[in-house]
C-alpha cells in the first residue's frame, strides 16, 4: 500500500530543516551507496559532520513518532536515522530497491518527506513501480509518501531548481505489507463504527479482531 500523508512533518519542523539546509554542508550521495547503486545514484546528502544533523534527525523522528496516521500505516518498531537529500539540476537516482538491512534493522517501510515547494523545481518526482505501472509523486512541503521498502523506485532527473527531501526507513512490527493493510483497514472501519454508532457489540468485535491479529502478526 502506498500512502500519501499531507502533513507528515509539521511546518515548524520543515522550516528548521529547510533553513539548516541553506547553509549546511552536503556530500556526494554515492558515499552511502552500495556497489551497484553507485552507478545510478547522483544526489547530495547532508554531511555526516554537520553539527545540526543529529538535532534535525531527532526532531523529525519525534514528529513521526507523534503522527497518528503514520503510526497506523507503518506500525513502526524502530526508525533508522533520517537522511536529508538534495538534488540539483542534472541529478537523479535511477531505479533501485532499498537495502533490506540497514544498521542491523530490517527496512519494511520507506518514506520520503518533500521539503521544497513543487513549483520551485522541475522533475524530481519520486517514481514508484507498482502493479499498475510507474506512479510519480511530487508533493507540497511537509507531505510524505510512505511505501513498502521492497518496491522498485527512482527519483526522476531534476531539470530546474533544487529538490530537498527527508528520506527514511522503518522496521515495522508487522513485516508483511498486506497484513499491515488489513490492520489499517480494520482499524479505519472500527473508528467509523464508533463515530456512527458508539461503542456497540460490532465495534467491540472488530476491535478484538484488530488486537488479536496484531498479536498473531507482530514481531516484538
Ligand atoms: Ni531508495
Amino acid at each position: 500500500m502506498i500512502f500519501c500523508i499531507a502533513d507528515l512533518l509539521p511546518a515548524a519542523d520543515c522550516a528548521a530543516v529547510i533553513e539548516a539546509a541553506e547553509t549546511a554542508g552536503f556530500v556526494d550521495g554515492r558515499q552511502t551507496a552500495g556497489w551497484h547503486a553507485r552507478q545510478i545514484k547522483d544526489n547530495q546528502q547532508l554531511a555526516p559532520a554537520e553539527p545540526r544533523a543529529p538535532a534535525l534527525r531527532a526532531r523529525i523522528a519525534a514528529a513521526l513518532g507523534h503522527h497518528e496516521l503514520f503510526s497506523l500505516v507503518v506500525r513502526p518498531k524502530a526508525l533508522m536515522p533520517v537522511m536529508i537529500s538534495r538534488y540539483q539540476p542534472g541529478m537523479a537516482y535511477g531505479a533501485h530497491v532499498d537495502d533490506a538491512i540497514m544498521g542491523g534493522l530490517r527496512s519494511d517501510v520507506s518514506f520520503t518527506i518533500f521539503l521544497a515547494d513543487p513549483e520551485s523545481y522541475d522533475g524530481g518526482e519520486l517514481v514508484i513501480d507498482t502493479a499498475l505501472g510507474e506512479q510519480p509523486f511530487k508533493l507540497p512541503i511537509g507531505a510524505g509518501v510512505v511505501y513498502p521498502s521492497g518496491a522498485l523506485h527512482r527519483v526522476a532527473p531534476v531539470t530546474r531548481g533544487t529538490r530537498l527531501a527527508a528520506v527514511g526507513w522503518a522496521q515495522s512490527l508487522v513485516r508483511d505489507a498486506a497484513r499491515r493493510e488489513i490492520l489499517f483497514d480494520l482499524d479505519q472501519a472500527r473508528r467509523s463504527l464508533f463515530q456512527a454508532q458508539g461503542k456497540t457489540t460490532e465495534f467491540d468485535l472488530v476491535s478484538k479482531s484488530v488486537a488479536n491479529l496484531l498479536r498473531l502478526w507482530a514481531d516484538t
